[in-house]
């Protein structure tokens, strides 16, 4: 039986009594009529604790990673996930480290008091894709805390009891909930599209590579006995992706071949243009030793995507997960289909892609990159470095409950709580 609640509400890292469910909870909200900057957007609010359902985990949320879906869950754009969900409000956050707090009937592999974290893949459960195929192909497949609410950015979210996976011991809160969501999206770009899946000494190119997305393929590259090859805006962050286990960096700012693919019809223009391409080419085969790279890991979008298209070697994979900077994406077409270079999209990753994952980080072999740190009042203040890229190499955590650094695991928490109010 649930034990009976002895408060509304608890402060921000005051634990309740294990598997106590209080009727209220402190939550980072975003609002239609606030849609815009997120320290406009998200202001902290009291909630109702989501019930339930069977199939469902209540998870008592420590730690909250910081990604890009909170950036556009302020903004509204390119759509409100208000209209999504159809819900009042919206609590972001996508990843997160926590306890286990109260599970529905359905759930038999998960307790109260289980130590987890949290991918962010929701699908139905019971189609062909979800049973033998891919979960991600789904025709109700959706991003929890961004196509859904009930996010991390809150005492307790609502999950899945399948988002569930168990918390590699060996971190802390913060470094647990900041990388699931990045680190899957990686691993599936680049190990979920056969035959072009990552074997040791492809040549990688990796855009962003400091980033959330970025760090996380430079280890994992590194890990496979690949040569990853980091693009970055700066030394300091090519330095950052060096020490990770890059082979090299090209620093974008020195090139000028961004954005759109010019007019082919008017030749002058365009042959310019290959030819600034063609630079960006050859700081490429300086580090490979003139050969094109096997994978591009493409995630800009339309600054990036044309060049990303035309470096690829033949029959290699251009493979992307977004276009933060404008997904109207262009390429020309005569050298993707002469050289028979695939495209493939991706979208996240499935619980056997995130399980598999787990397993490396779980191993020490991978580090989940925690840069920086923020208490739950500072939850917008991570989204305003990201949507200006601002924020610091690697991935940026909301501290929730996990309001005492260093620790691992609940009953650490609770000693360093009661130690804090003695
Ligand atoms: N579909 C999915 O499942 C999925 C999953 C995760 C993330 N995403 C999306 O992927 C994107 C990146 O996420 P992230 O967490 O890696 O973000 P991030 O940590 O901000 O990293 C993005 C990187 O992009 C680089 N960048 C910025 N402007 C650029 C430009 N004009 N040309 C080339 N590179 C540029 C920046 O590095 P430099 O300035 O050093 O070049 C930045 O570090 C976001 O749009 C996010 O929503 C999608």
């Amino acid at each position: 039986m649930e034990p009976t609640a002895t408060k509304d509400v608890y402060g921000i890292g005051e634990i309740p009594p294990l598997g106590e469910v209080p009727e209220k909870m402190h939550a980072m909200t975003i609002r239609r009529e606030r849609h815009g900057r997120p320290a406009a957007a998200m202001q902290a609010e009291l909630l109702d604790v989501p019930d339930v359902g069977p199939n469902e985990v209540l998870v008592y949320v420590m730690s909250a990673g910081v990604n890009y879906n909170g950036v556009w869950a302020s903004l509204g754009e390119p759509l409100s996930p208000l209209d999504v969900h159809k819900h009042d409000n919206h609590v972001a956050g996508s990843d997160a480290s926590g306890v286990v707090w109260k599970v529905g009937s359905g759930i038999t592999t998960w307790k109260p008091g289980d130590e987890v974290v949290i991918h962010c893949n929701q699908s139905c459960g019971e189609c062909h894709h979800c049973n033998g195929g891919s979960p991600m192909l789904c025709r109700s497949q959706r991003i929890w805390g961004y196509e859904t609410t009930h996010g991390s950015f809150a005492q307790f979210c609502k999950v899945q009891g399948q988002q569930l996976l168990p918390k590699p011991k060996h971190l802390t809160w913060a470094e647990a909930g900041c990388y699931m969501l990045v680190y899957a999206t990686a691993w599936r770009m680049l190990y979920g599209h056969p035959p072009h899946t990552l074997k040791p000494a492809m040549n990688v190119l990796i855009w962003g590579a400091s980033g959330g997305l970025g760090t996380m393929a430079i280890q994992i590259c590194k890990a496979a006995g690949a040569n990853p090859i980091a693009v970055v805006s700066s030394a300091s962050k090519g330095e950052y992706c060096l020490q990770l286990g890059a082979k090299a960096y090209i620093n974008r700012k020195d090139f000028d071949c961004w954005g759109k693919l010019p007019d082919p019809s008017d030749p002058e223009g365009y042959r310019d243009y290959i030819r600034r391409v063609r630079k960006f080419g050859k700081a490429i085969w300086d580090i490979t030793g003139k050969v094109d790279v096997d994978i591009v890991f493409e995630h800009p979008g339309e600054q990036t995507f044309p060049v990303s298209c035309y470096v690829v070697r033949r029959g290699g994979m251009v493979v992307f997960c977004a276009g933060t900077t404008g997904y109207n994406l262009t390429f020309d077409a005569r050298y993707v289909w002469m050289r028979q270079k695939r495209i493939q999209g991706s979208h996240f990753a499935s619980k056997h892609d995130a399980d598999e994952a787990n397993h490396l980080v779980m191993d020490q072999k991978i580090h989940t990159g925690l840069s920086q740190s923020f208490s739950f009042a500072e939850t917008s203040v991570p989204h305003e470095l990201m949507i200006d890229n601002k924020h610091p190499p690697g991935n940026m955590v909301v501290n929730i409950n996990a309001t005492v650094d260093g620790c691992r695991n609940l009953a650490e928490s609770r000693n360093a709580q009661q130690h804090l109010s003695s």
